[in-house]
């Protein structure tokens, strides 16, 4: 979108967020895994103003660091400044907070910090409306089926705007009006600035409400539009955690239906968990029950099937997943095929076409092209080469009780079934393992490694073995 250097994006992200009842500041709970403050950054962001200046308060060192830390992770490189809110008493005394930031700009827009479906496009819409009508000040309100908690428009005999009641001080006339506040805004600064300084508290709480100023600058003769909107979605606030459900189930929806419009299958959206920053190559079938979480890349041509779950990994294409498989903070190239029942823990590679099979643990290990781990086996800190088969009940012994330490096995290497490797420990390309054995040395090339006792066989007296 077009860069606009007249225009600073103030977002309220000060309040208690009491509603919650969760010590967790509300900007920072997760929608679709991403916070939501970082879904209204990213909008503000789209829309390319000169600055964005976030406004914290309640926990606010606890809310910068944690915006601070995500910024990268939620792709969000548009400068931004914190304003610290000290005297908590409404959004009127949070946007007095941010006055030095903003009296460097002609407009401010608005945005409360708790509207995580709001999209780029509308603000964009919006805010060229404000420049071509000229206006003074203008506030996005949408029609909802249940205006309850919600500040209502109220309008003139002919329409236009007169003044926004918050829930708790609205009459039973103005309660009927379901024409409600977005709680967003946009301002030309020098009128903005007089209404606050004319602003008094209100309401049960004795806030200072920043809804109190439009009908302050229309009292001052400036035009204050009303810019309306059908999609009440985007409007939807998170005040308690079922409004906060409320919008995770939108968002999947609209992310489900991203994903299927860039070609992906999905057979019951609605029974899919796929987290907003996802992405999903062509033809890649997604079964129910699958979850796909934090920045998760996945290839063309993957099969999904059911109960799959994948978090901050990246997957190849051609890859099969079968039910069941667990993949965190990992690397799954192309062709390989997992589970069902497979575990993939943080920092594991798969390099092309390697096979995991049921009920087999990878931690922080390479397994090589084409190797194999099919069955009941846990490998961890482990460098393993190519075509290597791994029998099943295969056991790295990494752990000596204070250290981790590591097993390297070469390419081509053949390991039988219930093979313990006491690492550190290295086998070298072309070597075989006996079943049963327990590996405590070197194991040189192609050479074949036997280490457990032998077969005793102590006859029962009376019966004769010929
Ligand atoms: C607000 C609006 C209401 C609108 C609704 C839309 C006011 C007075 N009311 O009500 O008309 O329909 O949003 O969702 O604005 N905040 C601060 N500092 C404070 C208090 C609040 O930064 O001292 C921030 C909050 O963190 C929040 C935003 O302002 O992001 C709105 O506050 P909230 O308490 O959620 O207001 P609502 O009652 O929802
Ligand atoms: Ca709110």
């Amino acid at each position: 979108m077009v860069a606009k250097k007249n225009l600073c994006v103030l977002i309220l992200a000060a309040g208690k967020g009491t509603r919650m009842k969760s010590p967790l500041p509300k900007p920072l709970h997760p929608v679709c895994g991403l916070p939501i403050i970082a879904h209204i950054l990213q909008a503000a962001q789209a829309l390319n103003p000169a600055a964005i200046g976030l406004v914290v308060g309640h926990e606010a060192q606890k809310m910068e660091e944690a915006v601070k830390e995500g910024l990268p992770k939620w792709g969000v490189t548009a400068p931004l400044v914190f304003v610290e809110q000290t005297d908590l008493s409404g959004s009127g005394s949070a946007v007095k907070a941010a006055l030095p930031l903003l009296k460097r700009f002609e407009d401010v827009m608005v945005l409360n910090g708790d509207t995580p479906l709001l999209e780029a496009q509308t603000l964009e819409k919006m805010y060229s409306a404000f420049q071509s009508n000229e206006a003074g000040a203008m506030v996005l309100a949408v029609r909802v089926p249940d205006p309850v908690g919600y500040g209502r428009v109220v309008r003139e005999q002919d329409g236009s705007f007169e003044k926004i009641v918050e829930h708790s001080d609205a009459d039973e006339k103005t309660l009927l009006i379901n024409e409600i506040n977005s709680g967003m805004y946009v301002f030309k600064f020098s009128y903005l600035d007089k209404a606050l300084q004319a602003l008094t508290p209100q309401g049960p709480k004795h806030e200072y409400y920043l809804t109190d100023t439009l009908a302050h600058i229309k009292a001052a003769k400036q035009p204050v539009l009303v810019y309306g909107s059908d999609d009440y979605e985007q409007a939807l606030g998170v005040n308690s955690k079922v409004q906060l459900s409320q919008a995770e189930l939108i968002m999947r929806e609209r992310v489900a239906r991203r994903l299927m419009d860039e070609g992906v299958t999905i057979p019951n959206p609605k029974a899919v968990f796929i987290d907003a920053q996802a992405q999903i190559g062509v033809d890649s079938f997604i079964c129910p029950g699958c979850y796909i979480c934090g920045k998760t890349v996945i290839g063309k041509n993957c099969m999904l099937e059911g109960n799959v779950y994948i978090k901050d990994s990246v997957i190849g294409d051609n890859v099969t997943l079968k039910m069941g498989t667990y993949i965190e903070d990992s690397t799954v190239e192309e062709q390989c095929q997992l589970g069902p029942y497979a575990h993939l823990r943080p920092q594991s590679v798969l390099k092309k076409g390697a096979k995991v099979g049921n009920f087999s643990e990878i931690k922080k290990s390479v397994i090589g092209e084409g190797s194999k781990v099919n069955h009941l086996s846990y490998i961890g800190d482990t460098d393993m080469g190519a075509g290597v088969n791994v029998g099943a009940g295969t056991i790295t012994c990494n752990y000596d009780g204070k250290n981790k330490h590591k097993t390297v096995i070469g390419d081509h290497v053949f390991v039988g079934s219930n093979v313990n490797f006491v690492a550190p420990v290295t086998v070298e390309n072309y070597a075989k393992i006996g079943a049963g054995s327990t590996i405590t040395k070197l194991v040189p090339q192609e050479s074949l490694a036997i280490a457990r006792s032998r077969q005793v066989v102590l006859e029962k007296k009376g019966i004769k073995h010929d």
